[in-house]
């Protein structure tokens, strides 16, 4: 600091008052910052010390400030799904009161149906039956229109309310007799309806056993999946005469099929999953593959139930 900083000096042309420094000839003035500058930033001070006191801002040991405005993010979270669940509300009320016919004309009831299925099914079906509902062996596939007890929505609300083989009064039941572990044939006999039932999808009856198989599958068989062996859904017998398999069609396992007998088993839903949900999982499987109309003395049936 010299003396000469202290002189005050105007600069003739702006007559604005010089630092004092110089280059060359060259002097810096000493301008003001503008006013409305200064009093915006003079607002931006006071905002943050406002913000500061109204919404959390400042790290604590033990969390952070937490501001007088009770502001969170769970907060909105919490208010946004209340929105959800109340606009959901609005479909479930007139959901729960559709029928399935009714729910299969409305277009906005057939959304949510599909909407509330298709997420429940993941959660809840996919592990056996396969995201997409393409099932495996043993696991039917739910996207085509074989069914083993029926694709009506009647049918299938039942397959799912009290399951297959399960532990209730009302569930899917029947057992196919394990032909050969339990020596209701012999073994060259359940050769010879393996050699038949194999024939029915492969358009080869060729040998004498063929026939010799056709005699034990009419008496032996025939009741449960039927004279042509197309199956029957009263006792959830697949057909034998598609080429699709619950258990492989391979010879071995078919063979293994007729001498063991199998007997895949289905959860029960009802006491798992509310009506609604049991409702949507049915539309959506309805819609998914081979849905079925429903049959006469079906609905006559659930008509005189109401
Ligand atoms: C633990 C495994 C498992 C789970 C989980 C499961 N299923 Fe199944 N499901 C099966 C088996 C096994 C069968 C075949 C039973 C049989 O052989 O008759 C079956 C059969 C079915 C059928 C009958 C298909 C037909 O052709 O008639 C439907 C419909 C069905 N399941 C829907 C569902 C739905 C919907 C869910 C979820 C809520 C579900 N399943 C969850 C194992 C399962
Ligand atoms: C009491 C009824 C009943 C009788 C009788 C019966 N079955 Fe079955 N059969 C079934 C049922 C039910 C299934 C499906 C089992 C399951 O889903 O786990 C089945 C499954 C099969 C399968 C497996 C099909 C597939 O897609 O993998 C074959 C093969 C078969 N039966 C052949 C026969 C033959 C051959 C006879 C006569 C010797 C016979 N069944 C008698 C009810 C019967």
């Amino acid at each position: 600091m010299n003396d000469e900083n202290n002189k005050k000096e105007i600069d003739e042309v702006t007559g604005v008052e010089t630092t004092g420094h110089e280059w060359d000839g060259l002097k810096e003035l000493n301008t003001p910052l503008p006013r409305w500058w200064l009093w915006i930033f003079y607002v931006t001070i006071i905002w943050s010390v406002w913000y500061w006191v109204i919404y959390p801002a400042w790290p604590t040991l033990s969390g952070n400030t937490e501001g007088t405005g009770q502001y969170t993010q769970f907060n909105e979270l919490a208010a946004s799904q209340n929105e959800i669940v109340e606009r959901q509300k609005a479909y479930l009320d007139r959901f729960e009161g559709a029928s399935f016919e009714e729910i299969l004309d409305d277009p906005e009831l057939y959304a949510f149906a599909i909407a509330g299925g298709s997420s429940a099914f993941k959660d809840n079906c996919a592990t056996c039956h396969g995201t997409g509902g393409a099932g495996g062996k043993g696991y039917p596939n739910l996207n085509d229109d074989d069914w083993l007890w029926g694709g009506t929505l009647s049918e299938i609300h039942q397959t799912l309310e009290f399951g297959i083989r399960e532990n209730n009064y009302d569930t899917r039941l029947s057992q196919m007799p394990a032909f050969g572990k339990d020596e209701l044939l012999t073994k060259h006999e359940v050769d010879a309806v393996v050699d038949y039932v194999l024939s029915l999808s492969n358009n080869k009856i060729l040998e004498t056993e063929v026939v010799e198989g056709a005699q034990i599958f009419k008496m032996q068989c025939a009741s449960c999946h039927g004279d042509d062996g197309k199956g029957s859904h009263d006792f959830g017998a697949p057909n034998l005469a598609d080429k699709i398999w619950l258990y492989g069609g391979d010879r071995s396992s078919v063979y293994q099929s007729v001498y063991s007998s199998r007997a895949g088993m289905m959860p029960a839903w009802g006491n798992r999953l509310d009506e609604n949900t049991l409702k949507q999982l049915t539309v959506f499987l309805h819609q998914l593959g081979g849905g079925e109309e429903e049959q006469e003395n079906v609905s006559a049936a659930t008509e005189s139930d109401q």
